[in-house]
């Protein structure tokens, strides 16, 4: 096996949309597991909408990335070494560095079933976006049978299983996504009821009125900005409204840019309910969202896209590419196969 080996680190911190020059490939070698470790070889990386909050140093839910220190993020990876309970060839998940190899403590990482599911789907639809959606709808969306649903960022990794979680309720399910093929995607493959693209609707509002003819119960919502304006303009009664994420202003570079109308009075006046939330509330309810996830994906009540880049060196690009929605589903890329 090579000594060396490939790490990508945060050279500066993005001002803006981030750029080919905010990462640095950094040659390290191949560390040695000490007692209590296992070496891994990254199999899958996972890239994410709220890496690009960690890239700034400001205050958050998780702590900034360090600059001149590596990246990383959910991984999928092969077990290379027996440890005391990991066996070599073992396939697990972790929060590892973005980097070929890693020594890593055995508890840092979990093993995953791949009889179930292929391994990559565990930072999908069975990981992190698939237990989003999951609890963000749920739990705070709340809908019922025969109300309307409306998810932003619908193609994606969150909002494709939102969409579908909806209708597994009997919700009219309304997407908006930024491309026809994943207009088609959402209507034609995941059976939405209506699904609009932002990028080409000639107004937005209209066309949102018209998929929505009896208002909208639940706006789930992972874009924010003027999608999710238009999208409280419909807002029904008692309406709940999951704040997932805003991708829309990640890349704002100060935030007086994103200003938008104010949603107070819609607010009162439907006296609806407006929730952040981050995954990690649940937690503790991890099994149960997993479980559930894993029974609709075997009965075929749910299906999941994945959009596998091939290369470690292409992590970045992959990364860059959810800002431009490269992607339909959840945002991969294949660094190796098994051994
Ligand atoms: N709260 C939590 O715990 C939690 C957990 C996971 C994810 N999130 C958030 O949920 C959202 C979706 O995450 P994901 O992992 O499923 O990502 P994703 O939707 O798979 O990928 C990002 C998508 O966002 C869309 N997008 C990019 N720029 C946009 C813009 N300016 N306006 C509107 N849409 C834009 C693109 O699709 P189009 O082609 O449609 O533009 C792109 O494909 C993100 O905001 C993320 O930060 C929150």
């Amino acid at each position: 096996m090579t000594i060396a080996q490939q790490q990508i680190q945060l050279a500066r911190r993005p001002q803006g949309v981030p750029v080919h020059e905010d990462f640095r490939f950094e040659t390290i070698s191949i560390p040695e597991p000490k007692q209590g470790e296992v070496l891994v070889k990254t199999l899958y990386v996972s890239v994410d909408p709220y890496m690009r909050g960690r890239m700034q140093d400001t205050k958050s839910y998780v702590e900034p990335f360090a600059l001149d220190e590596a990246l990383s993020g959910g991984v999928i990876a092969e077990v290379m070494s027996d440890g005391d309970k990991l066996k070599q060839g073992e396939i697990v998940i972790g929060n590892l560095n973005w980097q070929e190899y890693s020594a890593v403590s055995e508890s840092a990482v979990r093993k995953i079933d791949t009889s179930l599911a292929p391994a990559s789907a565990y930072l999908g639809i069975l990981g992190m976006t698939g237990l989003t959606a999951y609890f963000g709808l749920l739990d705070i969306g709340r809908p019922k049978e025969g109300e309307t649903v409306v998810v932003s960022g619908a193609a994606g990794a969150v909002g494709s299983a939102v969409g579908q979680i909806a209708k597994i309720k009997g919700a009219h399910v309304v997407g908006i996504a930024g491309s026809d093929d994943k207009i088609d995607y959402l209507k034609n493959e995941l059976q939405f009821d209506e699904a609009i693209n932002y990028k080409t609707a000639d107004d937005i509002q209209k066309a949102l009125a018209d998929a929505c003819p009896n208002g909208v119960d639940v706006y789930f919502d992972n874009v924010g900005g003027p999608i999710s304006d238009a999208v409280m303009n419909l807002l029904n009664e008692f309406a709940r409204i999951p704040v997932c994420g805003a991708i829309s202003s990640y890349n704002a570079e100060n935030e007086a840019d994103d200003m938008g109308p104010r949603v107070q009075s819609k607010l009162i006046k439907t006296k609806a309910l407006m929730q952040g939330f981050i995954v990690s509330d649940y937690s503790d309810r991890f099994p149960e969202g997993a479980k559930q996830l894993a029974e609709w994906l075997r009965d075929g009540k749910l299906h999941y896209e994945e959009t596998v880049t091939e290369g470690f060196e292409n992590i970045p690009d992959a990364f860059l590419g959810l800002f431009k929605g490269e992607n339909k589903g959840k945002q991969l890329i294949k660094v190796s196969d098994p051994s």
